[in-house]
C-alpha cells in the first residue's frame, strides 16, 4: 500500500504501524467517520452485498477503523442484509486498544425505525459489550422488550430517529470517537443533517453496472457538502481515500 497523497516522503509500503497512526481520529472532540467501498460507476453493493467491493487492502483498513473506534454505528438494513457478525477485535488490537486508554471493544450501535431484528443476531447475542439500538417512541413494544434483553434500545425521538440524539447519546456514555459502516440510508440521514466528519471510501476498481444503490440514500441536504481530502492509499488498483467535512 502506498501513499499518494499528500506526496509521500517515500514510496515504500505503508506497515501497519504507520497505517494505524494515519487514520488516529482527533479525540479532542466527537467525530463521526464513516466507512464505505463504491465501485468506479458508484455501486455499493454487487449481488446485494459489499463483500464483492472490498480487496485485502481495504480489508486491512477495515479492521484498523474498527481498532479506532469507541462505537461502531450501523443501520438495520445493513445487519440484516449482510448478517453482520458480532463485532470482535483479534488479541493484538484489543490490547493496542488497552494500551491506549481505549476500551477493548467498541460498543456496536445499530439504527432502526421498525426495530425489526432478532435478538438472536449474532450482532446483538454475541456481543461482548452490550449493544445499542437507537430508535423512536412509536417503534412496537413487543420488539423493543425482546431486544431489550439483548441492548439497551434508546428512544431519539417521537415518531422518527433523531441521528443527532443519538449521536448525543454516544457522547455522553464517553465514546466520542463514532465509526459507521452504512449503509446507504443511515449515510444519507446523517449527510442531511451533517453530521459527518470523515469519510473512508475505497473505489473498488470495477465495474458493477446499473442496478446497484449509490452510498447513499434517503433524505437530500438542502446543499451538498463540501469535504477535503485527508489522503489517498494506492494498493491492488484501489483508491484507498480519506475526507474530512471542509466545515
Ligand atoms: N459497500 C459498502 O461499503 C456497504 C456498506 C454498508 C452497506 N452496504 C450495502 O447496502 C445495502 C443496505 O442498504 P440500506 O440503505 O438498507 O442500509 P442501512 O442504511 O444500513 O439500513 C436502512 C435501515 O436502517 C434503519 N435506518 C437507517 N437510517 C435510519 C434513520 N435515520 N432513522 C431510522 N432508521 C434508520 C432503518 O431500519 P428499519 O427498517 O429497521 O426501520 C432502515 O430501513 C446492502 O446491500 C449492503 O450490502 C454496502
Amino acid at each position: 500500500m502506498r501513499l499518494i497523497f499528500p506526496a509521500p516522503a517515500s514510496a515504500d509500503d505503508l506497515d501497519d504501524d504507520a497505517l494505524v497512526a494515519r487514520y488516529a481520529p482527533d479525540r479532542s472532540r466527537q467525530t463521526v467517520r464513516v466507512n464505505f467501498a463504491a465501485s468506479l460507476d458508484g455501486a455499493v453493493e454487487v449481488g446485494g452485498f459489499s463483500e464483492p467491493l472490498s480487496g485485502p487492502a481495504d480489508k486491512r483498513v477495515f479492521k484498523i477503523l474498527r481498532q479506532h473506534c469507541d462505537a461502531l454505528l450501523v443501520g438495520a438494513g445493513t445487519v440484516r442484509n449482510e448478517g453482520y457478525h458480532a463485532v470482535t477485535l483479534d488479541p493484538a488490537r484489543r490490547a493496542w486498544r488497552e494500551a491506549h486508554g481505549l476500551a477493548p471493544y467498541p460498543v456496536p450501535a445499530i439504527v432502526s425505525a421498525s426495530l425489526a431484528l432478532d435478538p438472536r443476531a449474532d450482532i446483538l447475542a454475541r456481543a461482548p459489550v452490550r449493544p445499542i439500538v437507537f430508535t423512536h417512541d412509536g417503534a412496537p413494544a413487543d420488539r423493543r422488550a425482546a431486544l431489550a434483553d439483548v441492548a439497551d434500545v434508546v428512544s431519539c425521538g417521537v415518531a422518527t430517529v433523531d441521528l443527532g440524539v443519538a449521536l448525543a447519546q454516544l457522547r455522553s456514555r464517553g465514546l466520542p470517537h463514532v465509526l459507521s459502516e452504512g449503509g446507504p440510508h443511515l449515510f444519507g440521514g446523517l449527510v442531511a443533517a451533517d453530521l459527518v466528519d470523515e469519510l473512508c471510501l475505497t473505489y473498488s476498481p470495477q465495474l458493477a453496472g446499473a442496478g446497484a444503490e449509490r452510498i447513499v440514500a434517503g433524505p437530500v441536504p438542502a446543499a451538498p457538502l463540501g469535504m477535503r481530502l485527508v489522503h489517498a492509499l494506492f494498493a491492488e488498483d484501489s483508491l484507498i481515500t480519506m475526507y474530512a467535512r471542509a466545515r
